[in-house]
């Protein structure tokens, strides 16, 4: 193989070749303009239309179009009647909105350890973390991967908790042939530019629930959603925010999300691709992720981990490991692949959680009882610190328009910089 692009080698994937997410269309331009020329600019017609279309795309009955995913969770949150002092159990290898939501409504998150494959939410982990105050289970299917959702269901009817699903990466991810959103009680997801579906920021809320649809409405009308109100005053019933989003981004949300199943098609195309040479390569230090069989992955993220086992590192300290994969890392940037070290801590040693004070006077963890069995020792959360320091993630290359040429490009990069692991030396890399 020839010197890596690192070490002065020519680059795989020339500046430009890789194009941009997401496609933007005539379909587009037309939906925006059209919207951007009605009367109402607020919530109207096209976020009625979107709302109506994702409840189809999702197999859901009720659906509110958000200024972000975070706020649909906050929904999720409040809709489930969750509040001051109660607990909700959650990964500790996650985006921090899927606790901060939790933090917002005044409860407090309690981590679980992931597994070691799939880095998802260890189901074995949640009933030991179950105290009094446990109000629901918030499952993450990062990465496009469903949790592993019938022992959480199992436990959830047990102990008569909510589901919530953070579905923010999950568009169409599939847990035995359902969709992420439907495999709970209700579900955010988030149209953040990085997302499989975008429309450059925002989120919708999701439920086929009608009680906790009419509760998590209540948190975005300034606490003003009144179920039947035949008045046009304006009182606060409850403590709210405003979540909703405008008429000119659901034109753009709406636009995208009719564009879906191509998009999802050539994501999926391309994973497998990509995932067909390196499996076929079989290289040293490289560790790919999985699709367990009764999952589809929606590939949001194409993760991939450096072995140190393999590789005779497992005696080095944490902080050594970090430092190779980040040299690993701009190797591979280098050779013209976009990827990065998606998340640099798990969630319990950040410092809103380490410190347990989100609202000042160390609240919600001060409310009487609301802070039972929260330790938030990384030692409690071994898989979740390794995948943590080993992972490499690629997120938006292997979205359309690029093709499965561009996968095998990737491949080529990744097998590259892999063959020649033996020549990553982070002392010249990490100048
Ligand atoms: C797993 C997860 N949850 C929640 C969010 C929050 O979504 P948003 O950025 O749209 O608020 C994100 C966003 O990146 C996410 O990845």
């Amino acid at each position: 193989m020839s010197t890596l692009a690192i070490y002065g080698g020519e680059p795989t994937i020339k500046p430009g070749e890789i194009k941009n997410w997401p496609p933007v269309d005539k379909t587009d331009e037309d939906l925006i303009l059209a919207a951007l020329h009605e009367p109402n600019q607020a919530r109207g017609k096209y976020t009625a239309l979107l709302e109506k279309e994702f409840n189809a795309f999702a197999k859901t009955k009720y659906a509110y179009f958000t200024n972000c995913g975070g706020s649909a969770l906050h929904m999720c949150v409040a809709g489930c009647g969750i509040g001051a002092g109660d607990q909700v159990i959650t990964t500790a290898y996650t985006w921090p909105s899927s606790a901060s939501c939790i933090l917002h409504n005044m409860a407090v998150p309690v981590f679980v350890d992931i597994l070691p494959d799939t880095f998802l939410m260890d189901p074995s982990k949640i009933e030991a973390a179950i105290t009094p105050r446990t109000k629901a289970i918030l499952c993450v299917h990062l990465h496009g991967l469903c949790c592993d959702m019938d022992p959480i269901r199992e436990i959830a009817k047990k102990y008569n908790l909510k589901i919530i699903e953070d579905a923010c990466q999950a568009h169409n991810a599939l847990y035995k042939g359902q969709p992420a959103g439907t495999l709970g009680d209700c579900a955010g997801f988030s149209f953040n530019q990085n997302k499989c579906m975008t429309s450059g920021e925002g989120g919708i809320f999701v439920t086929n629930d009608e009680e906790i649809y009419r509760k998590g409405l209540t948190l975005t009308g300034f606490g003003d959603m009144q179920p039947t109100k035949d008045t046009d005053e304006y009182p606060a019933y409850a403590f709210g925010y405003k979540f909703a989003n405008n008429e000119i981004t659901a034109a753009y949300a709406l636009a995208q999300l009719r564009k879906f199943p191509w998009y999802y098609k050539q994501l999926i195309d391309n994973a497998r691709t990509l995932h067909a040479e390196l499996t076929a390569a079989n290289l040293k230090g490289l560790k790919l992720p999985v699709e367990p069989e009764n999952c589809t992955h929606n590939w949001y993220n194409y993760n991939i981990r450096v072995d140190f086992d393999a590789l005779g590192m497992a005696d080095k300290t944490t902080a050594e490991k970090s430092r190779f994969r980040h040299a690993v890392c701009k190797a591979l940037q280098a050779e013209g692949l976009p990827c990065g070290v998606w998340q640099h801590c798990i969630l319990p040693q950040m410092t809103i959680f380490r410190a347990k004070n989100a609202y000042g006077k160390g609240y919600p963890w001060t409310v009487p009882g609301a802070d039972a069995k929260t330790n938030y020792d990384v030692e409690n959360f071994p898989n979740a610190d390794k995948y943590c320091y080993s992972h490499i993630a690629l997120v938006m290359v292997l979205r359309a328009p690029n093709d499965t040429v561009m996968a095998s490009r990737v491949a080529q990069a990744i097998k590259k910089v892999f063959s020649n692991i033996d020549k990553i030396d982070p002392d010249k890399i990490m100048k």
